[in-house]
């Protein structure tokens, strides 16, 4: 029996590094240039007009709203943010030192036990938007719901006055943030709410090609976010930023973790060989922070870090990533470690519905092959005669 090789259906890529694996039209990457558009826009200019819903609209119908359609879908979503009193009696039952990123999963998997298909058809226009609308709005509530609940406090229901931002920080505090946190948030949701085809995006299309319903297409591309090496970068760049305390410190720092051939969290990117231009507008969005609420020691020790890393790594093409500044800034805002891979997750959202929609749209199911490197035609060997 012949077995498959390389020759016969080609090179293996080792992370499928460059290969194609869809056609979009939701975001265009340069990494040579560092350009990143949705929808063509550039995010520079939809990090200073535009709002988290807007560009969730832009991303997952494929134009900017209107501004009735603005009006409604917004709507949508602020009548849809509570959850069913089963899921917050769900979320009481987990433990309260389990990661957050594993309750979001788990409740975004049971959201598709209370919403089931029913008569609609996972391609129906009617079901993608009602979804949509759904995913949008809980995943804060579910956020914010587990977070307090694992210190004992009761959780804080939605206020329909506030917008997406101010009312995801709003039920994770207990207070109304001040219009500038809840703006520098806002943006911090539009820059990370779709890069392509990355590790969860192509999760959320592989199992979209099966035409599973939405909540399974979303906890699976959570569940892939998690992953230290996708969305739990930024959660490091912070605990190792806090390890490294000072910017003098911070050369001996790298050197040591080079040495080990350890990669540095927050720096490298698959597509960018420069700069990630999201990590640029997210050191704008630390400075007003700064202006408001005061310096943060952790963005020295950044700055020092990402200065001796151009010197150490930059031969190797490997500069601050969006996940580098991010940490700062949710920092900042009082948001502790363990929520920046949610909080990614609740922007995130908006690229994998988009993608989940696009899929649905020209469907095939994901079915790669592989190359063979194990042994063939052996016996069976009984157990009795095995060494
Ligand atoms: N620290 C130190 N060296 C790094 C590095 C980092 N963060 N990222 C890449 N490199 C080095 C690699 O060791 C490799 O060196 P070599 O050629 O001597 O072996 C070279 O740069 C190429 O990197 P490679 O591992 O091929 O990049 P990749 O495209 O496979 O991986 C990442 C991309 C993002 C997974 C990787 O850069 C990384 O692990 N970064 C840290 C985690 C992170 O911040 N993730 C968030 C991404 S948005």
């Amino acid at each position: 029996m012949a077995t498959v090789t390389e020759k016969m259906v080609g090179e293996y890529v080792p992370g499928l590094a460059g290969v194609p694996a869809t056609r979009s039209n939701i975001s265009y990457v340069d990494g040579q240039t560092g350009l990143l558009e949705y929808r063509g826009i550039s995010i520079e200019q939809l990090a200073e007009h535009s709002s988290f819903l807007e560009t969730t609209y832009l991303l997952v119908f494929g134009h900017l709203p209107t501004h009735t359609e603005l009006k409604t879908f917004t709507e949508e979503v602020q009548s849809h943010r509570q959850v069913k009193f089963r899921i917050r009696d769900m979320i009481k039952s987990f433990p309260e030192s389990g990661h957050p990123m594993d309750a979001l999963q788990s409740c975004v998997a049971a959201l598709g036990m209370f919403y089931p298909l029913g008569t609609q058809k996972v391609t129906d226009e009617s079901y993608i938007r009602e979804a949509t609308v759904r995913l949008l709005a809980k995943l804060p509530t579910m956020v914010a719901m587990f977070h307090r609940m694992r210190h004992g406090d009761d959780p804080i229901l939605p206020r329909d006055d506030l917008d997406h931002s101010a009312n995801f920080l709003y039920m994770l505090t207990g207070k109304e943030p001040s219009p500038e946190a809840a703006r520098v948030f806002d943006v911090c949701l539009i820059l990370h709410a779709e890069h392509t085809v990355n590790a969860s995006t192509f999760c959320s299309l592989v199992t979209a090609s099966t035409l599973a319903d939405p909540y399974t297409v979303i906890t699976a591309a959570i569940g892939t976010l998690s992953g230290p090496l996708h969305g739990g970068a930024n959660e490091e760049v912070v605990a190792m930023l806090r390890k490294i305390g000072s910017p003098e410190k911070a050369r001996s720092f790298l050197e040591k973790r080079l040495m080990k051939k350890e990669k540095i969290m927050g720096l490298g990117h698959r597509v960018y060989k420069i700069k990630d231009p999201r990590a640029t507008v997210l050191q704008t969005l630390a400075m007003q922070l700064f202006e408001k609420y005061g310096h943060s020691d952790l963005y020295d020790v950044a700055l020092a870090i990402e200065e001796h890393a151009q010197e150490l790594l930059g031969h190797k093409e490997v500069y601050p990533n969006v996940d580098f500044y991010s940490g700062i800034v949710y920092d900042k805002m009082g948001i502790v470690e363990d929520l920046f891979a949610p909080v990614f997750a609740i922007s995130r959202v908006a690229g994998w519905l988009a993608h989940w929609r696009e899929q649905l749209g020209e469907n095939r199911i994901f079915r790669p092959t592989q190359i063979y490197t194990g042994q063939r035609e052996m016996p069976y060997v009984s157990l009795d005669e095995r060494e």
